[in-house]
């Protein structure tokens, strides 16, 4: 979003980048959906950074691209000041497929049904060096005591399918952290658990990222979780990044108003809005997208301009930017708190 000051510890910068699928039949009728459009965004070293939104609206695609999974139509990544894309995505050095690990939503699907356990830990330890033939099974178990599956020689030889989901979600963590990565992506990692549950993954992630000064791209759709975990938040729609701030300040302050009705709509966070806006739904239109905000159309703030020109991403606060042009007038690079000012 338009970053003004690059963070020096930055492990991971994302500069403009942008990712259109091609959709229809036929050669003629041959269109593109815009999954992701000039996103920028930064993660520092040991931060945990949000990445919130509706469904569709690219949270993954930017994992995809992060992963080297995809190659972005344009745009950069730069990990530790190197330019990933500079390399084929095959070709990806073993070094950058170390530092950058991936946790998925679906742990069962992550895990091969074939193999116990201890394979998943095993494999990566020695396929990255971390540890002779011999000491791989001690240390794996030790992964597996550091992610609270205790006692370690019981789940060592089981298979995935003898786990539960919070239990095989501690597996594939484990596995993540067994090449001692920088950064880890964790791709909605807890929405397919109880509850229940769901609170001791959070706690083991806000655990491990203190005592390895781990970064953390955490994608969730869900505020609430955010809240627990996330240093700072950036709020996606339509493939853009609309609003982006400390999670405290975007919870109380919230800017933009699709983070406003994003905030109304979880009921532990809404609790500080004082005035919500009125709710709207629909879908914005991916393909063929009007030059204007793709949130124009369900924005009950919604102006003329609005539907002419895109916003650019201002500054409203310290680390606090919106993407809507009811903030142009407001942008205060000396990062006056005046995002509430805005809120009718
Ligand atoms: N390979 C593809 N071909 C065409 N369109 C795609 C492809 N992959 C993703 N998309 C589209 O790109 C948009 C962004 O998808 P993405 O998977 O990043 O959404 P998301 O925010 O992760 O959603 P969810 O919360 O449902 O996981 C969606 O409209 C999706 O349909
Ligand atoms: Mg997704």
């Amino acid at each position: 979003m338009g970053v003004d000051t690059k963070k020096p510890e930055a492990v991971l910068s994302i500069e403009k980048m942008s990712k259109y699928y091609p959709v229809g039949q036929g050669f003629r009728s041959r269109q593109k959906l815009r999954a992701l459009h000039e996103v920028d965004f930064e993660v520092g070293r040991g931060e945990v950074v949000a990445l919130v939104g509706e469904s569709g609206s690219g949270k993954s695609t930017i994992a995809r691209q992060i992963m080297r999974l995809e190659q972005p139509d344009s745009g950069r990544i730069l990990f530790e000041g190197q330019d990933v894309l500079k390399e084929e995505p095959r070709g990806a050095s073993l070094s950058y497929r170390q530092k950058v690990q991936m946790i998925f939503q679906d742990p069962f699907g992550s895990l091969n049904p074939v193999h116990t356990i201890i394979h998943h830990l095993v494999r990566p330890l020695l396929r990255h060096g971390k540890c002779t033939k011999a000491q791989a099974r001690g240390r794996a178990l030790e992964l597996l005591t550091e992610v609270g599956l205790e006692p370690a020689a019981d789940f060592a030889d089981r298979h995935p399918y003898e786990l539960s989901g919070g239990q095989r979600q501690r597996v594939a963590i484990a596995r993540a952290l067994a090449v001692e990565p920088t950064l880890i992506v964790a791709d909605e990692p807890t929405s397919m658990l109880d509850v229940s549950i769901r609170v001791g993954v959070l706690n083991l992630l806000e655990r491990l990222r203190q005592q390895h000064r781990l970064s953390f791209i955490f994608i969730t759709h869900d505020l609430a979780s955010a809240y627990h975990l996330a240093d700072r938040v950036l709020v996606l729609y339509a493939g853009q990044i609309v609003e982006e701030a400390p999670t405290a300040k975007l919870l109380s302050e919230p800017a933009h108003p699709y983070t406003r009705l994003l905030l109304a709509a979880t009921p532990q966070a809404s609790a500080s809005i004082h005035q919500p806006l009125p709710a709207t739904s629909g879908h914005p239109e991916l393909v063929n997208p009007s030059p204007g905000c793709a949130f124009a159309p369900r924005c009950p703030l919604a102006m003329d301009q609005c539907r002419q020109s895109m916003p650019k991403a201002h500054l409203i606060g310290p680390d606090h930017r919106s993407r809507c042009h009811l903030h142009a007038s407001e942008t205060s690079h000396t990062g006056g708190p005046n995002a509430s000012a805005l809120i009718p």
